[in-house]
């Protein structure tokens, strides 16, 4: 089987997509055939060795996965069903998804839900996931489309592009915030309703400032996620996801004391089991996102994704690259 392959070498990490036995594979009662995975931030990081992502090494990155049960020793699944893996592990303690063959614990595995095939899901993968998981995080806290106009930052990444369609769908005001006003035709094909720049937002410095948004689902972290979280209207939600821009970020008790506002986490990697399900079967259904064909730019095979990843870190990667690992 091929596999894009993590290693150590001297103090160094190093890449290398390569050929390996089936029977090297990390354990589990399930072996999957792979047939989608997707470059996601986190699997850019560990693979250009930006971040130490990696629990073991040598190891298979991918963090998530969609395919067919090959083989099993856990009664819930039989050759042939369709399944997908993301978190738990995967990629990071566990051979993951970037592979033709994956081997995991049958308590990680997703059956495949409906509304969805193989490859949709890997379209959203753990991008789409974290989405989604923000969102109903968000509204089991109170949010609605009448609090007002929901920022996405980050806005033409995987996570932020699946975030734009979902919003739009569920009704909600869009404003996606880009480093790249160049993409602003394809954040309007996904729903947005204004593009803006983080410096053409005007976020102020003041304590608080005046409560434009209803929300936010932020990619990016540090003086944005701060200044955004001075801006949102009473009682909305900031869904903290990611640190493209940094993981720090300085603020006050004023959003929060004054104006209840709320500052949710989402964390795809740990998300326990039923809620996961819960997430994947919304994410085939009403959080499935209008524009979920226009979301993944570009697909790339085993060979190529290291490039990808490259890709990815300089920030020239647009929605979601797909793997196909077939
Ligand atoms: N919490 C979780 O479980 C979870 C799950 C998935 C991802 N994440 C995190 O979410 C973020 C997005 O992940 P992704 O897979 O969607 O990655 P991605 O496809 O690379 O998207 C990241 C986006 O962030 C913006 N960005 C990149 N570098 C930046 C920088 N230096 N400063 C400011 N903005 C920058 C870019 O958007 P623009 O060019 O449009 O500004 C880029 O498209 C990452 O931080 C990732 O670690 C977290």
């Amino acid at each position: 089987m091929l596999a894009c392959r993590v290693f150590r070498e001297g103090g160094a990490i190093a890449a290398r997509v390569v050929e390996m036995s089936t029977d090297d594979l990390t354990p589990g009662e399930v072996v999957i055939r792979a047939e989608w995975s997707g470059v996601n931030f986190k699997d850019a990081l560990g693979v250009t060795g930006r971040a130490p992502i990696y629990r073991r090494l040598p190891l298979n990155a991918g963090i998530d996965v969609s395919g067919r049960v090959e083989s099993s020793a856990d009664p819930r699944f039989r050759p042939g069903d369709a399944v997908l893996v993301n978190g738990m592990g995967l990629g990071e303690s566990s051979d993951g998804g970037f592979a033709e063959v994956v081997r995991v614990p049958g308590d990680w595995v997703v059956p495949l839900p409906a509304g969805l095939d193989l490859r949709e899901a890997m379209v959203l993968g753990t991008a789409g996931f974290t989405a989604g998981l923000a969102l109903h995080r968000m509204e089991a806290n109170g949010q609605a489309p009448g609090k007002g106009p929901v920022v996405v930052t980050g806005a033409t990444g995987g996570v932020g592009s699946a975030a734009v369609s979902m919003l739009a769908g569920r009704g909600y005001r869009v404003v996606a915030v880009t480093g790249r006003p160049e993409h602003e035709g394809y954040l309007r094909e996904l729903g947005a309703h204004e593009v803006v720049t983080p410096e053409g937002l005007r976020l102020g410095s003041r304590p608080l400032e005046s409560a434009r948004y209803g929300g936010a689902i932020d990619n990016v972290g540090g003086a944005l996620l701060a200044g955004l979280l001075r801006h949102v209207a009473p009682w909305g939600n900031v869904a903290a996801i990611g640190n493209a821009g940094g993981p720090g970020f300085e603020g006050n008790v004023f959003p929060f004391i004054l104006r209840g506002v709320s500052l949710l986490g989402a964390s795809s990697a740990n998300c326990p089991m039923g809620l996961r399900m819960e997430i994947w079967n919304r994410l085939g259904s009403d959080l499935r996102p209008a524009a979920l064909a226009r979301i993944s730019s570009r697909t790339v095979r085993l060979p190529e994704v290291i490039e990808a990843c490259e890709a990815l870190m300089s920030r020239s990667a647009l929605g979601r690259v797909l793997v196909d690992c077939r």
